[in-house]
């Protein structure tokens, strides 16, 4: 099939795709690695690749290789059916993090759906049924999950929402105490929060809601959507704190680029998913679950774990470096390869910037530039992309005087 230029491109979306998207005028052909080409044969270095989904890079040559094996051999069968790369990858998650068991999915609304369904199922007995999650945070586009987002612009529009959801500040453990009775049945929350502004939790935060669950028979969700499968130079964020959660939900990173989401629940909680429950046609497909094995695979082999904190420590320093020069940064924050620069004024500009130079970020709560690199981002394309960054962060601070 011949390339299509942009304009091409664009008249096609404009002719037959819904616009529910504000998308960029770029569109892109290609990708290795931390980079990828555009329709015009222009590199960028991505920093924000797949929106956090392709931590270990574009077109991770393991990942390649599997999904080709295993789409010659069988890409789908039914839940009905055992199939051997699920088992296998349930192991390998249980395995990695608090032994739990999985249910998988498609993607990360999926896995706080069947998060919430499972939490709701397993407070029925003693009536419980509310949810308590945290302002500023995001969940999904699903209905259960933009009930449980506490942001108001995700609802607009589709109220009423479900019933039984309470929102609450983020790392105000008062706030939390306040809003748990009797008829709760979980807590549930983001180890950092990304769109909400790559807000990280507190370590005496995390532990004391851990302790508050267990004394008032709460489950304690942690939607590691985001922060899972490495992104914060642990397998999974909760690690850092010293605790571990009843039930956690993961999508992004899981499938290398490949649609693929999971929930991941203690043993006790898990049996509360009994047959007939909960369920999903695409859910762990062989496809899927060989992609993401290969993921694990590739974390395990390549050291990316030590690759990612190291790479994090080289962006930490540059960017503290630059707030010492920049007033507009106001703070740098974030754990691993997951970074936030908040500014004093809105970020749109930068993030221009940066797309007319070939490197690629994001800037969410229209002051905050994320960036959430692959694991194994080469130094080079890292110096890159951060001169064009800094150089953003200047041009913007100066017309902004
Ligand atoms: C923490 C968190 N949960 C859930 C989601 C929803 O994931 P998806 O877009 O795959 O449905 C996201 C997406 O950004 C997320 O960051």
């Amino acid at each position: 099939m011949p390339q299509r230029s942009f304009k091409q491109i664009k008249e096609q979306f404009a002719g037959y795709v819904i616009g529910n998207y504000s998308r960029n005028p770029v569109a892109f052909v290609r990708g290795e690695g931390s980079y990828v080409w555009d329709s015009e044969g222009n590199r960028y270095v991505d920093l924000m690749p797949g929106w956090g989904t392709t931590t270990i890079g574009h077109c991770h040559p393991r990942v390649i290789s599997a999904i080709q094996r295993q789409c010659a051999r069988l890409i789908h069968v039914d839940n009905t059916f055992y199939n051997e790369p699920q088992g296998l990858l349930a192991e390998q998650i249980s395995r990695h993090s608090f032994g739990g068991r999985c249910f998988f999915c498609n993607s990360g609304a999926e896995a706080v759906e069947a998060a919430i369904k499972l939490a709701r199922l397993h407070g029925q007995q003693e009536g419980r049924f509310k949810i308590i999650s945290m302002k500023d945070s995001f969940h999904g586009r699903t209905f259960a999950a933009i009930t449980a987002t506490g942001q108001d612009k995700y609802h607009k529009g589709y109220l009423p929402l479900l019933p039984g959801f309470t929102h609450v500040p983020f790392n105000d453990l008062r706030a939390v105490e306040e809003a748990l009775d009797e008829k709760t049945c979980a807590v549930m929350l983001e180890p950092i929060q990304g769109e909400g502004g790559v807000n990280v939790a507190d370590g005496d935060y995390i532990r004391a809601l851990r302790e508050l669950c267990d004394r008032n028979g709460v489950l304690l969700i942690l939607d590691e959507v985001q922060t899972g499968v490495g992104r914060t130079g642990r397998w999974f964020g909760y690690e850092h704190y010293g605790v571990e959660p009843d039930i956690m939900t993961l999508a992004k990173a899981l499938g290398g680029g490949f649609p693929m989401g999971a929930m991941v629940a203690s043993e006790k909680v898990s049996r509360s998913l009994a047959p007939g429950t909960h369920a999903s046609t695409f859910g762990g497909s062989p496809l899927a679950c060989a992609a993401s094995l290969a993921v694990f695979e590739a974390i395990e082999q390549e050291n990316l774990l030590e690759r990612c904190r190291e790479a994090s420590e080289y962006i930490f320093s540059r960017l503290n470096a630059a707030a010492q020069n920049y007033d507009v940064i106001k703070e740098v924050r974030g754990r691993g390869l997951m970074i936030g620069i908040e500014l004093t004024i809105p970020g749109k500009a930068v993030f221009d910037y940066c797309l007319k130079n070939f490197v690629r970020i994001n800037c969410t709560h229209e002051t905050v530039l994320r960036l959430l690199p692959s694991m194994n981002v080469p130094q080079e394309a890292l110096e890159q992309g951060l001169d064009v960054l800094e150089e953003g962060i200047r041009k913007a601070q100066s017309s902004a005087l």
